[in-house]
C-alpha cells in the first residue's frame, strides 16, 4: 500500500516536471528555439540591433532602403540600391567591427522614394477617404503594402475605394486584399463581451490583465500605468471606450481576474483618432486592489506571475527586432516588428496613424489595450507601447498569420505630457 502510494506521488512529481518542461517562453517559441537559449538570442539579437543603429546614420536615402534584423541566420539584411556605395560604408571603422553580420542584397527602391509615395498615398487616403485599408512600408518586400481589409461598405464606398486604387497605382504599390471567411475576425477592435472571465484569484491588477468597462459592457485588457505631477492614470485602448457620445464620467472600469470585480477608476480622458489612447484615474481604486506596474505573465518559465519593467532600454527601432504583448485572452505572445508609422483608416473618419506592424504575435479578442513590450532578458521587459488591433490570418498573401497593430510609447506619453510608472508597486 504504501509502495503504491508513493509510486503515486513520484508519477505526480514527473508528470509535474513534464509540464514545467514543457512550458515555452514566448520568445523560445517564435525564434524556434529551447527556453536555454533565449538569453543567448537576446544578446544576440541585441548585437544586431546595436549594428543597425551604428549602420544607419550612414545610409542615404537615394542608394539606400530600409535593413532587417533575422535572428535566426544572426545577419542584418541591409536593402540596398547601388551596389557600388557597399565598400565606401564597409570602409567606416565602426561599421567594419559588424561586417560578418551584414548582408547586402539589391532592391529597386530607394527609402526616398518609398517614403515619399507613401506620403503621397497618405494624402490621397485623407482626401477621398477609402474605408478599410492598412497601410504601411513594408522593407522585406522594399515596397508599399496596402492591405484592403473586410469592411462593410456600400456601393458609393466600394467605388472611393477602386477610385483610390487606381489613383495609387502609379506609385506601384503592394495592393493586398484579404478575404476572409468569417467576417467577425477582420480587422477589428480586439474588445470583447464579458464571459470569457475564468476569473484568477489574484487581488493586485497587473499590466495585461482583464478590464472591464462595465457601462459598455466590453472587456479589455490593462496597458500600463502613467502619471502627471498629480494623478496616476491607467492606459488602455481607446476603442474599450465604445460609444464615445455618452458622458465620461459614468464609466467605470472594473478588474476581472479577482475574486470579485472591483473597481480600478473612472475614465477621464479618451481619444480614439488619431491616436487610440483613453486613460482610467485610479484615484479611487478600490481599497482591496493593489496595484502594479509589473506585466502579467502567469506562465513564465520561472513561476513568476509578473515580468519586470526597466525603463532603460530604448523603443524598438529595427526592422526584425521581437516585441510581445500580454493580454487578457492570448497571455504572452511574441512576433517580428515589421513597420513604423502605418496608418488605417477604418472608416471615413476613422483614421489612425503612428502605428507599428507586428508579424506573428497572436492577438485575440480582448487583448486590446494590453501592454507591448521587449525583453531585455528572460524576466526584464522594456515597454514599448499598447495593443491597438490586429489584422485578420491571411492565407496566400505576403502576411504572416498574425498582424498586430500598436501605438507607440512615445505617442501616449507626449500626446498628454505623461510619464511611464516603473516602480513596482504603483502610489495612489
Ligand atoms: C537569413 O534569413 C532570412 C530570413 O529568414 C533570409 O531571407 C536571408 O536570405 C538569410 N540570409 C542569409 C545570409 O542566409
Ligand atoms: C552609386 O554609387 C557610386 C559610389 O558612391 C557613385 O559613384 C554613383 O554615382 C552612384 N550611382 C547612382 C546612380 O547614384
Ligand atoms: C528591378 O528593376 C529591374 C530593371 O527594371 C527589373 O528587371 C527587376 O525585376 C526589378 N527587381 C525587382 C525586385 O522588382
Ligand atoms: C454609404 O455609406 C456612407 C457612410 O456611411 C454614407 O455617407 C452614404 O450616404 C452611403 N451611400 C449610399 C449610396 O448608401
Ligand atoms: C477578394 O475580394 C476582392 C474585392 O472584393 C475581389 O476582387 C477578389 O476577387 C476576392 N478574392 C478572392 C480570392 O476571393
Ligand atoms: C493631471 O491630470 C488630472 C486629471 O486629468 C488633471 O486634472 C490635472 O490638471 C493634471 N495635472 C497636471 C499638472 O497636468
Amino acid at each position: 500500500m504504501k509502495y503504491i502510494y508513493f509510486l503515486l506521488i513520484l508519477f505526480t512529481f514527473q508528470k509535474h516536471l513534464i509540464i514545467i518542461h514543457a512550458q515555452q517562453h514566448p520568445l523560445a517559441k517564435l525564434w524556434g528555439i529551447d527556453n536555454d537559449y533565449v538569453d543567448i538570442y537576446i544578446e544576440r539579437e541585441l548585437n544586431l540591433i546595436n549594428a543597425d543603429r551604428t549602420l544607419k546614420p550612414y545610409l542615404d536615402e537615394l542608394n539606400f532602403a530600409e535593413t532587417y534584423l533575422n535572428i535566426q541566420n544572426n545577419t542584418l539584411t541591409v536593402y540596398t540600391v547601388n551596389m557600388s556605395k557597399v565598400p565606401e560604408i564597409l570602409s567606416i571603422p565602426e561599421v567594419n567591427r559588424y561586417e560578418r553580420f551584414l548582408d547586402f542584397r539589391k532592391v529597386n527602391n530607394s527609402l526616398s522614394y518609398l517614403k515619399s509615395s507613401f506620403s503621397e498615398i497618405t494624402k490621397l487616403a485623407k482626401q477621398n477617404k477609402p474605408t478599410g485599408i492598412f497601410v504601411n512600408i513594408n522593407p522585406k518586400f522594399n515596397n508599399i503594402f496596402i492591405i484592403v481589409y473586410d469592411a462593410i461598405r456600400n456601393d458609393s464606398q466600394e467605388e472611393v475605394l477602386e477610385e483610390y486604387i487606381r489613383s495609387v497605382s502609379q506609385y506601384n504599390a503592394e495592393v493586398i486584399f484579404t478575404n476572409s471567411s468569417n467576417s467577425l475576425n477582420s480587422l477589428t477592435s480586439l474588445h470583447t463581451k464579458r464571459g470569457l472571465s475564468n476569473s484568477r484569484l489574484v487581488e493586485t491588477i497587473f499590466c495585461g490583465q482583464g478590464i472591464y468597462n462595465e457601462f459598455d459592457e466590453v472587456t479589455c485588457s490593462a496597458g500600463f500605468f502613467v502619471k502627471n505631477q498629480s494623478h496616476t492614470f491607467l492606459v488602455t485602448a481607446g476603442h474599450c471606450n465604445d460609444n464615445n457620445h455618452v458622458s465620461r464620467s459614468k464609466k467605470k472600469f472594473f478588474t476581472l481576474q479577482t475574486i470579485k470585480p472591483r473597481l480600478i477608476g473612472k475614465l477621464v480622458f479618451s481619444s480614439v483618432y488619431p491616436h487610440d489612447i483613453p486613460l482610467i484615474d485610479i484615484k479611487r481604486i478600490s481599497k482591496r486592489l493593489r496595484v502594479s506596474s509589473g506585466v502579467f505573465f502567469e506562465n513564465t518559465p520561472y513561476y513568476l506571475h509578473e515580468l519586470f519593467i526597466n525603463n532603460d532600454g530604448i523603443p524598438v527601432s529595427t526592422h526584425g527586432a521581437h516585441l510581445c504583448k500580454s493580454g487578457y485572452t492570448s497571455s504572452v505572445t511574441c512576433g517580428y516588428t515589421e513597420s513604423f508609422n502605418g496608418f488605417d483608416m477604418e472608416a471615413d473618419s476613422y483614421f489612425r496613424e503612428d502605428l507599428i506592424f507586428v508579424s506573428n504575435m497572436e492577438t485575440l479578442f480582448g487583448d486590446s489595450g494590453g501592454p507591448v513590450f521587449a525583453f531585455t532578458n528572460m524576466i526584464r521587459v522594456t515597454i514599448n507601447g499598447i495593443v491597438s488591433g490586429r489584422l485578420n490570418s491571411y492565407y496566400e498573401t505576403p502576411i504572416s498569420p498574425f498582424n498586430s497593430y500598436i501605438i507607440p510609447l512615445d505617442i501616449i506619453l507626449n500626446d498628454i505630457n505623461l510619464e511611464l510608472v516603473t516602480d513596482p508597486i504603483v502610489n495612489v
